[in-house]
């Protein structure tokens, strides 16, 4: 097997995102051949999508609103977690943004290293971790959740522990095209985007994605 970033480097092209062109990142355009090229890369079926390689509409919403109104929610300064990082739009967006310290968490070995080689091109410091940290406390003043609503087990313990952090006090943005298992309470809405997306990945050209904050 080759390496996760050789296999990255190989597989997708460094490119922006049409509604955050100040980020580029290392995409591609098809999922399935890229998927099945990951199974034969790791040797086995059943491998988790190449979610890393896009950047999904409620990523790129977030992004935009937090590189244009992130002051309004303290982000210059705080300490941040994007969780579901993928390609590290959302996180890279924090730390551009004026954020003191970024963990971008993802599950997926092949994000973790999307995430580090994004963040040198992008030329920001990032920390990145595949640990599951739903349930723990940590330090974070700003949680950022881009495109998780997707799967109804995680979208519901996500949730929960969200809610939990946002009593707690952490400032929770998330940023969700209509995904089905989005939380319908709970939350306030703060800005509307239409996402330009592919037909291959959304079944149509453009979805309309919000960022909402999470009350407490
Ligand atoms: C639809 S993608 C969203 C990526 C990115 N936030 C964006 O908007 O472009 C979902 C990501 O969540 C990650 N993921 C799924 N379950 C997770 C978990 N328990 N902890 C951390 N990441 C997880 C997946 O590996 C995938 O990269």
């Amino acid at each position: 097997m080759t390496e996760p970033l050789a296999f990255i480097r190989a597989n997708a092209m460094l490119q922006a995102p049409p509604l955050v062109p100040e980020i580029r990142l290392h995409l591609a355009s098809e999922v399935l051949p890229l998927w099945y090229k990951t199974e034969a890369e790791l040797g086995r079926e059943g491998v988790p999508p190449p979610y890393w390689a896009f950047a999904w509409a409620g990523g790129q919403a977030l992004a935009r609103y937090i590189l244009d109104r992130g002051q309004s929610h303290k982000l210059p300064g705080a300490s941040v977690l994007d969780f579901g990082s993928g390609s590290g739009l959302v996180a890279i967006a924090a730390a551009k943004a004026g954020a003191k310290s970024v963990l971008a968490a993802d599950i997926d070995p092949f994000a973790a290293a999307a995430i580090r080689q994004n963040a040198i091109d992008n030329g920001v410091t990032i920390e990145v971790t595949t640990d599951d940290v739903i349930g723990r406390a940590g330090p974070w003043d700003v949680i950022l959740i881009g495109d998780m609503c997707y799967e109804r087990p995680l979208a519901e313990r996500l949730t929960a522990w969200l809610k939990e952090r946002a009593r707690a006090g952490t400032a929770v943005l998330i940023g969700d095209p209509g995904r089905t298992y989005f939380p319908t309470s709970g939350v306030e809405k703060l800005a509307t985007y239409n996402v330009p997306t592919s037909r291959e990945l959304e079944d149509r050209d453009m979805r309309e994605t919000s960022v909402y904050q999470l009350t407490a």
